[in-house]
């Protein structure tokens, strides 16, 4: 584009010469080589005929601006794309505890919407900076080749001033580029908040609160962007004042220097023509380096990010499960989440042998949910061993530990899609276990609910995170969900804590009547669940204080009797 824009710049200054004057073609070696090759008959028809070339190539010039802007924008989105999912796959292998670290907001900030401003205000501006100079500079040295002089001033001028307003611009553009970041954050985190939490906002009609808190983040992020366009027009002004300046400061030098106008015509025009092209294109290298220099804090957010990733990861979900023949062995494992003080999980030992079901019951907050999330490999901890058969668990071996659990969290997360999908957590429709299925929500206790009273059965449509649904639908959707796996482990956390006594009773009978080999962790408060567990242990503060099955804990734990008496 840049070779196609000078040639066109380049042959005003003949077409001008010719027009001026007439007998140019005997003086001029080149336009004389030029009017004997074409076999021109007279220096008119040259002039009419070159005319009508520049005009073409004009048009040629334009038409190949097209097509190399599409190339680069089109070149410029896909790395927009690759660099968003490669940013998506480095966040979805952070460990657990990166999410319980950092607002989720965060996440869809930067792979969306700072990866659209890195494309927009980093790759773009630096293509552009390439095509562009390399314009300037070819206009540049073929105006030094007819006129060094004008040309340094010309270039003096104009790169000059941009260099000034650059260079005093220069931090105040980064300062507000990180200002932009933050608040463009706190922008998607108020609103994600906000349709989250909406119903609750409704009854306590907390609208305004929400409303304000979305509001001010907008109004500090709106404050910023007319600041940086500012920047971005200042120069454009200032210099288009220049240039006029320098073209009749021009004008007056040649007049001075050459005596006529008349022969100065030709390379006026160059200089107007060459302004024409050249002013455009500083005018874009300047908003670019101003674009990289504001954008610049998102780039190294980004980079960050991804540095800190190890490797590229495999994305692949056939994972071959871990063997697990024998017991789970937790082996003085303490764990501490690194926001607390002290420690949640206290120097905890137990074994749990394959087939058994333990259950764990305790105060909230005692450390239940915590302690699974330990055994599924979610969390790590500091101190003590996870120990599979003789294999203690690893990060090199916590995916394939993974393959051998099923788990039911606190709260069930449901993605708008169908029941059937929800279930079998994306599988393909033709790749369903059809069977499979029936039976995993036969046992949750669900059947009957989805083909009989949902519209389209199995392919109902369940709504944003199942709201749809009901409390114990919800729950006995991620029940299936758990036993659609067919899992050799099944961890249950408050899995039935929102179903009626008679409903939850018929659950757990089914799941005593799965295969043998099955081995379950229940975690609940209502004790009726975990009557016919093999052990019982009370957690109190992160430490076991009792075991025993439901009969010998009657018999000789007092705050055991309490409970029970209690409920
Ligand atoms: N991400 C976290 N960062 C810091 N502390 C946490 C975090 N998650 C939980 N805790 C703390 O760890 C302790 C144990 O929490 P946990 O969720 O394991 O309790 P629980 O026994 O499952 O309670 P519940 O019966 O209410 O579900 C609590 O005191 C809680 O405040
Ligand atoms: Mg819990």
């Amino acid at each position: 584009m840049g070779v196609l824009e000078v040639v066109g710049v380049a042959s005003i200054l003949p077409f001008m010469q010719l027009m001026a004057e007439p007998d140019a073609i005997e003086k001029s070696r080149w336009l004389n080589a030029i009017y004997e090759f074409f076999h021109f008959e007279n220096p008119r028809q040259m002039l009419i005929y070159s005319g009508i070339g520049i005009i073409a190539l004009i048009g040629v010039t334009n038409l190949f601006t097209i097509f190399t802007t599409w190339l680069r924008y089109k070149f410029s989105w896909e790395i927009a794309h690759q660099l968003s999912v490669r940013l998506l796959r480095t966040y979805i292998h952070k460990p657990y505890n990166f999410y319980l670290d950092n607002n989720s907001s965060q996440v869809n900030t930067y792979i969306i919407s700072e990866v659209g401003n890195l494309t927009g205000g980093v790759i773009i501006p630096i293509i552009e900076i390439f095509s562009r100079l390399f314009m300037s500079i070819v206009i540049l040295s073929m105006l030094v080749f007819v006129d060094p002089k004008v040309a340094m001033i010309m270039f003096g001028g104009l790169g000059g001033a941009y260099l000034i307003i650059y260079l005093s611009q220069k931090n105040y553009l980064k300062r507000i580029g990180v200002l932009r970041i933050k608040t463009n954050l706190l922008r998607y985190q108020s609103l994600q908040e906000l349709l989250q939490g909406i119903k609750t906002i409704m009854v306590y009609n907390k609208r305004e609160f929400f409303y304000n808190r979305y509001s001010q983040a907008s109004w500090e992020f709106s404050n910023i962007q007319p600041k940086y366009n500012l920047l971005l027009s200042i120069p454009r002004s200032v210099l288009e004042f220049l240039a006029f300046g320098s073209i009749l400061g021009v004008t007056i030098y040649l007049y001075i220097t050459a005596g006529n106008i008349q022969s100065a015509i030709p390379r006026l025009s160059l200089y107007a023509v060459a302004g024409y092209r050249l002013l455009p294109a500083m005018q874009k290298i300047f908003t670019a380096l101003a674009k990289l220099r504001h954008n610049y804090p998102v780039v190294d957010k980004l980079h960050n990010d991804l540095r800190k990733s190890h490797g590229d990861y495999k994305m692949t979900e056939t994972i071959k499960a871990l063997p697990f023949k024998d017991r789970i062995l937790l082996n003085k494992i303490n764990f501490k989440y690194e926001t607390a003080t002290r420690p949640v999980i206290k120097d905890l030992t137990i074994e749990l042998k394959k087939g058994e079901t333990i259950a764990f019951i305790g105060s909230t907050g005692s450390g239940k949910t915590t302690l699974v999330d330990l055994i599924v490999g979610l969390l790590n901890p500091g101190k003590g061993q996870i120990i599979i058969d003789d294999t203690p668990l690893n990060a090199s071996n916590v995916k394939e530990w993974q393959e051998d659990i099923s788990y039911v969290p606190q709260e069930v997360f449901l993605f708008d899609d169908t029941v059937a999908s929800n279930i079998t957590l994306g599988i393909k429709a033709e790749e369903v276990n059809r069977k499979q299925l029936e039976r995993a929500t036969q046992l949750a206790d669900i059947h009957t609910f989805i083909s009989e009273q949902l519209p389209d059965g199995f392919a109902t449509e369940i709504g944003e995170n199942g709201v749809r649904l009901s409390g114990g639908q919800r729950q006995r959707l991620g029940l299936a969900r758990a036993l659609y796996k067919a899992p050799s482990v099944l961890i249950l956390d408050e899995a039935t804590s929102a179903l009626d006594s008679i409903t939850e009773k018929s659950i757990i009978e089914s799941l005593q009547k799965l295969p043998q080999d099955l081995t379950t962790i229940i975690i609940a408060h209502r004790l009726s669940t975990v009557k016919h567990a093999n052990c019982i242990y009370i957690l109190d503060e992160g430490k076991v204080i009792a075991k025993g099955t439901y009969d010998s804990l009657i018999d000789s734990n007092k705050s055991f009797q309490t409970m029970v008496n209690l409920s």
